[in-house]
């Protein structure tokens, strides 16, 4: 039985005052035996806030990225390592702002999916086509590829400690969710093509679908058999918004 994540992806927004506030929400209205497990991703300067609220409770967080290397001269880069100290137990790998925004390609997530096992981090590894790729008919092919990036560099047992998230880039952002039916075939090829590898890992594995999830449409998307949880942004940067998907869990 795979127990349902929910998490929230700040990006690049937050002050100390809005860490405070959020987290302290987050603490009170959640719970160490609640139905689902719960993760923020700070952006850096405000891991060592969540690191203070947090230490000792059942939030887990962690890095938005990381470098691949494990120290050096890569001045403005943090390393997996850096991030284990501050107390992450997670890491996000190729989130879609990533690939686009700065030019990671699939071997670089492989490499940094690779740095977060080396630094004991789950990587959060994020998959999903572009509205141009879907219309092509090149969802699953996409999927495969960005999914094979990291299997044919480690091998299948890498996946042992991840976190899958599927986030259609036309859903990131935009207000626009995948139907619970869309998000399900393709969290479903997730899982198939993983379990054609190893039917235990396919089985453990928790898929998450990012891309506007909302307290209004989280209930019929975790309801899905082989949706896991999500990978939420907007929705997240609120205390009120972020438990509103927390308690759609059932
Ligand atoms: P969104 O972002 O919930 O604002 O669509 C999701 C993400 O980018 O992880």
């Amino acid at each position: 039985m795979r127990k349902i994540l929910v998490a929230g992806n700040w990006k690049m927004h937050g002050s100390k005052a809005m860490v405070r506030e959020l987290l302290e929400g987050l603490l009170a209205g959640s719970a160490a035996d609640g139905k689902a497990d719960l993760v923020v991703f700070p952006s850096f300067p405000y891991l060592s806030l969540a690191e203070s609220i947090l230490s000792g409770s059942h939030i887990r967080f962690g890095g938005q990225n990381l470098n691949p290397h494990s120290q050096g001269a890569h001045t403005g880069e943090t390393s997996g390592s850096m991030l284990k100290d501050m107390g992450c137990h997670y890491v996000l790998t190729g989130h879609s702002e990533r690939r686009s925004i700065y030019g990671e390609s699939d071997h670089d997530v492989a490499l940094r999916f690779e740095a977060a096992l080396q630094a004991k981090l789950h990587p959060v590894l994020c998959v999903g086509e572009t509205l141009e790729e879907r219309e092509q008919g090149l969802t699953e092919a996409v999927v495969g590829r960005q999914l094979d990036a990291v299997i044919n560099h480690l091998g299948k047992d890498a996946l042992r400690k991840a976190v899958i998230a599927y986030e259609p880039v036309w859903a990131i952002g935009t207000g626009v969710t995948a139907s619970p039916q869309q998000a399900q075939d393709v969290h479903a090829f997730i899982r198939d093509k993983l379990r054609s590898l190893d039917d235990i890992i396919a089985g453990h594995l928790r898929i998450l679908y990012g891309g506007s999830v909302k307290g209004s449409n989280a209930a019929e998307l975790f309801a899905q058999s082989d949706i896991d949880g999500g990978l939420v942004g907007g929705a997240s940067l609120t205390a009120e918004d972020f438990l509103a998907i927390y308690s759609a869990v059932s």
